[in-house]
């Protein structure tokens, strides 16, 4: 892979999987924008990174404003250089009801989820079109396959980003570009931690008990998917979707 190749941006990258992801690819050799929508996480995931001997560059928006992500992904060009793997990783959670569901939590969590994904992607492809060479990944849900109940919106949301992975795949796979999901399932993150304190979900064990691999899932469990499909030997793995649930989801 020539150097040109491994700039990165990782979406929600100030902690969970987006620092997870980002720790990760880093290692791998790549520099890495780190992006959140919050400015302390995401600067001390940078430094981390940097102090360790990577290369990372925090910058700060929400996906889902477009000025703000042209932005940030223009001030990692000029640092770091064309822009060929994506993680489309950002994502917020809301349990509610659906006949509770207003519109403003609906649109909030489809703006973020699922039209940040498409904003930040149609931002950074022009980088991967030029060098006819990039990795694209996005962070769907088990929720998304199995359903969750007072998560219509938020598995909505997450199913439209399986959809979106598909047709992207197909529209890119001659241009050199691969288009991937990943479907985490229960990931000890600060919103699974959120959902658990709030009581939100069954007691962790209870929930675990039916899983074949019967714990949470680690960040860094899908840090490595992200790896693998990120990775110059995953050229020809296009349109999937890769479950990160010790078997909960088929
Ligand atoms: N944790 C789980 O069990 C689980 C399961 C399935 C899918 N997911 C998905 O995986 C992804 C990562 O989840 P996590 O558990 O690490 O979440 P998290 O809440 O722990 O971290 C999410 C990060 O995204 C950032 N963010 C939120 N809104 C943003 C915005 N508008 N613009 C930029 N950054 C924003 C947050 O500041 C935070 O740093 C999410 O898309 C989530 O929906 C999580």
């Amino acid at each position: 892979m020539s150097e040109t190749r491994k700039i990165a941006l990782v979406t929600g990258a100030g902690v969970g999987m987006g620092e997870a992801i980002s720790r990760r690819l880093a290692e791998d050799g790549m520099a890495v924008g780190v992006l959140d929508i919050n400015a302390e996480p995401v600067a001390s995931v940078a430094q981390a990174i940097n102090s360790a001997g990577g290369r990372a560059l925090p910058v700060v928006a929400d996906v889902s404003d477009r000025d703000q992500v042209e932005k940030a992904v223009q001030t990692i060009r000029e640092s770091l250089g064309p822009i060929t793997v994506l993680v489309n990783n950002a994502g917020v959670e809301n349990f509610t009801a659906f006949a509770e569901i207003d519109d403003v939590n609906w649109d909030r969590i489809l703006a973020v989820n699922l039209k940040g994904a498409y904003l930040v992607t149609q931002t950074v492809l022009p980088d991967m079109l030029e060098l006819a060479w990039g990795r694209i990944i996005n962070i769907s849900s088990f929720g998304a396959q199995i359903g969750a109940p007072n998560m219509v919106h938020y598995s909505a949301s997450k199913g439209g980003l399986i959809s979106m992975t598909r047709s992207l795949a197909q529209e890119l796979g001659s241009r050199g570009i691969t288009v991937n999901s990943i479907a985490p399932g229960f990931i000890d993150t600060p919103m699974a931690r959120r959902a658990i304190a709030g009581n939100k979900l069954p007691p962790v064990d209870e929930l675990v008990r039916a899983y074949p691999i019967p714990r949470m899932g680690r960040p860094e469990e899908v840090a490595a998917a992200c790896a693998y499909f990120a990775s110059e030997e995953a050229g020809y793995v296009t349109a999937q979707l890769l479950g990160v649930n010790g078997g909960t989801a088929v």
